[in-house]
């Protein structure tokens, strides 16, 4: 049974003989997954998705970059709303701040301990929570980074795989957000993205 119409392209555009912007779209019915190289903080989009820790407490990597973007608006709705923290494998939303997008998801991915402690599972279930939230939301666009590949260790192609996996089921099934952004940092997450989501869509 065919599932789903899948077009795939890779742009490159060559700006200057050192620089490279290249994207990578499949379609999912209404619904598309892009690649692209760049920051989270500058993505206009309506939910950007931080790579938080469970106190979510703030850091480095993309932590760090939204909250000095965001301002400290960001972190004082977090803490008044969320003082919990949140659970690994889940996410709440805050408004953005001087972002330029409507809201932050903070997601909470798994540290990686060698694949035998559910991690799997629990960056699957992060990424679902940010797109309900989306849904939730009214969100028609949403970008995330690689989530839990930095400080928490995940390797990249298995990161990779599962995260493109996981939002091509949630497209399928809910036909929404409309537009799904992986924000990827360099070309090694951005080649291992790229070779996982052609490798889906044949
Ligand atoms: N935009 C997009 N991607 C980025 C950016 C950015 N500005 N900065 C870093 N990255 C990439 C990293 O190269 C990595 O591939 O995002 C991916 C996730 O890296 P981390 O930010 O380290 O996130 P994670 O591995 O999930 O670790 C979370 O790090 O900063 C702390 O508080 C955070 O404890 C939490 C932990």
């Amino acid at each position: 049974m065919i599932l789903c119409n899948l077009i795939l392209f890779t742009l490159r555009i060559s700006l200057s003989g050192t620089y490279e912007v290249s994207i990578m779209q499949v379609q999912f019915g209404s619904c598309r997954i892009e690649l692209t190289h760049g920051d989270i903080t500058t993505q206009q989009v309506d939910a950007v998705v931080n790579a938080a820790n469970s106190r979510l407490a703030g850091g480095g990597g993309v932590d760090g970059a939204i909250h000095r973007v965001g301002g400290k608006s960001v972190m004082e709705e977090t803490r008044s709303k969320f003082p919990e923290g949140c659970p690994t494998g889940s996410a709440v939303a805050t408004s953005a701040g001087r972002l330029p997008a409507k809201f932050v998801f903070h997601a909470v991915g798994p540290i990686w301990r060698g694949g035998v402690a559910g991690e799997a599972d629990l960056l699957a279930s992060a990424y679902r929570r940010c797109l309900e939230l989306a849904v939730e939301h009214s969100c028609h666009r949403i970008a995330f980074p690689a989530l839990s590949t930095g400080a928490y260790g995940y390797p990249m192609d298995l990161a990779a795989e599962r995260s493109l996996a996981t939002v091509r089921d949630f497209l399928l099934e809910h036909q929404q957000p409309e537009l799904v952004r992986f924000v990827l940092f360099d070309g090694g997450s951005f080649g291992a993205f790229a070779r996982a989501l052609e490798a889906m869509s044949e």
